[in-house]
């Protein structure tokens, strides 16, 4: 195992506020950091995310808010790094694509593969052909019907341009081989089918990677032309370098935290996987940049409204502040990982957060903490009481109690899989409650077996003290506040945890 971790999002665009999809990735991103700083150390583990400022979309909604670019990129910002900060996202950089680091990282990308020997990778080229403003996107002849963009369905216009170009087409063959060989790369596995059929059934055209400075000025200039600016794209990609390392003087890249003892995972959505899978190895590979131990690109699914995925365009976005404002955040985290796989399109719904809240955050874990905590006064007046000897439903959750506690790294280990890790916490819990229905405390205190009381509420105390440690990275206000509650050995009881949301009408 790769002894250093480095995780990030995407960056996000700044042309408007951040929804629900946006804060998947991010407390997707952040649950996995916690659990490898849990693992390896606060200093081995480095969790990038930040936001992508240049391009087209960004300079017309800053020309909608009558701002110049950099004053409207500076307003938003603010929104997003408000919203991590709410959502307790402990992220260890914030990069921006407008910063002079990441700029300068940029700059020399270009200047190394342009002067490229003996072959350039960046070589200027006549471009004729159809172009979508808003998806920044050039599309061949083949694919377009009736002059619509083939991806957002809006009208596309025909250009003619002198612009630069990436030479993908070159690395085709390699890329093909470096995932068949690696089949941890792109993640989940039909993600990885995806781009391999991708790649085998399409022949991979080289990238524009410039715009025109006439038709687009908010950009990162070409050291080599200055009369264009870099696409989006191109610029966005080299974050995940920028924010890490620089290049010497010979365009070497150096970085403490992408190399041979590191393992590096990118969160993404699935909309972007080709950008992630096709365009970013080939460039760090063009870049004669060392790929780390351990690489991953995951893509995740969509929130969707009804049949809609959930998006500004569309005009049904949500919120995430309303949500967690309404529901707590611990509850909007736990609702997002452990009501839909990691990997698949998930439905979003406040019915759907209050039916989870209900049955697994009030009757289930708030219940049992409740519970053990009145027990813990009514009949040892708050002092928990030593371990004993057990009876085998008691020696069966001593040994899940074990077993959770071995699986630190529970989401990684499976797969990605939230919700299967979740699962098995609340297997765990489930257990617990069950014990409690069916051990009758209360009998045991009528028949004054008060060693058996003793060994129950100690075994409780145990689940509830490694379900905290478990639930940590997911919901790390609830897991401090639990411990907080139970002492080495005395509790301290609070308000319920999570009091049930009454769902019907009032009279
Ligand atoms: N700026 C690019 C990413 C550059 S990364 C080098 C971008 N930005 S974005 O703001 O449009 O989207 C950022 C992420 O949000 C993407 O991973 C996208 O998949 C995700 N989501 C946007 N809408 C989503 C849902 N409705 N559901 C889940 N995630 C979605 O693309």
């Amino acid at each position: 195992m790769a002894n250093k971790f480095y995780i990030t999002t995407p960056i996000y665009y700044v042309n408007a506020s951040p929804h629900i999809g946006h804060s998947y990735t991010n407390i997707a991103a952040d649950i996995l950091a916690r659990f490898m700083r849990q693992r390896l150390g606060r200093e081995n583990v480095w969790f990038l995310t930040g936001t992508d400022e240049h391009g087209q979309k960004i300079q017309k909604a800053a020309d909608e808010a009558n701002l110049s670019p950099q004053e409207f990129v500076d307003k938003v910002v603010v929104q997003f790094k408000y919203l991590w900060e709410k959502l307790n996202i402990s992220y260890d950089d914030f990069i921006r694509t407008t910063e002079f680091r990441h700029i300068l990282t940029v700059t020399r990308v270009l200047e190394i593969l342009k002067n490229k020997k003996p072959t350039p990778d960046i070589y200027e080229a006549k471009y004729e052909g159809w172009y979508c403003i808003p998806c920044e996107t050039f599309w061949p002849k083949t694919q377009i019907e009736e002059k619509l963009c083939p991806d957002c369905k809006r009208p596309i216009e025909e250009i003619s341009e002198t612009n630069y170009f990436f030479r993908l087409s070159n690395y085709q063959g390699w890329l093909i081989e470096y995932i068949e060989a690696n089949p941890g790369f792109v993640q989940p596995a039909n993600r990885r089918h995806e781009v391999l059929s991708f790649l085998k059934l399409n022949r991979l055209t080289d990238l524009c990677i410039s715009r025109p400075k006439e038709r687009l000025s908010w950009g990162i200039p070409l050291p080599f032309s200055p009369q264009h600016v870099t696409y989006v794209w191109f610029d966005a990609l080299i974050n995940y370098i920028s924010a890490v390392g620089t290049f010497d003087k010979d365009g070497k890249y150096i970085s403490g935290w992408w190399g041979k003892d590191t393992q590096v995972v990118h969160l993404i959505g699935k909309d972007i996987l080709r950008h992630h899978a096709v365009y970013w190895p080939i460039m760090l590979h063009a870049l004669n940049i060392e790929f780390p131990k351990d690489m991953t690109i995951f893509a995740h699914g969509w929130w969707m409204m009804g049949q809609d995925k959930m998006s500004k365009s569309r005009g049904n976005a949500v919120a995430p502040l309303d949500m967690a404002d309404k529901f707590g955040i611990d509850t909007y985290r736990y609702f997002l990982l452990r009501d839909v796989p990691f990997g698949l399109d998930g439905n979003f719904s406040e019915e759907s957060i209050i039916k989870r809240f209900n049955s697994d955050l009030a009757n289930d874990l708030g219940n049992l903490v409740y519970r053990s905590l009145t027990m813990v006064e009514k009949y040892f007046q708050g002092k928990i009481p030593q371990e004993g000897v057990l009876n085998e439903q008691g020696k069966r959750i001593k040994a899940s109690i074990q077993a959770l506690s071995t699986e630190p790294d529970l989401a990684l280990n499976i797969g990605f899989n939230f919700s299967l890790g979740l699962e098995k916490i609340w297997n765990l819990i489930a257990m617990a409650n069950k014990y409690v229905e069916e051990t009758k405390p209360w009998n045991l205190v009528k028949e004054a077996k008060t060693t058996e009381l003793e060994a129950f509420i100690r075994l409780l105390v145990d689940v509830i003290k490694a379900v905290a440690d478990a639930i940590y990275a997911f919901m790390p206000d609830t897991a401090k506040s639990i411990k907080e509650q139970f002492g080495d050995q005395e509790i301290k009881k609070g308000s319920p945890l999570f009091p049930r949301i009454d769902t019907k009408p009032k009279n």
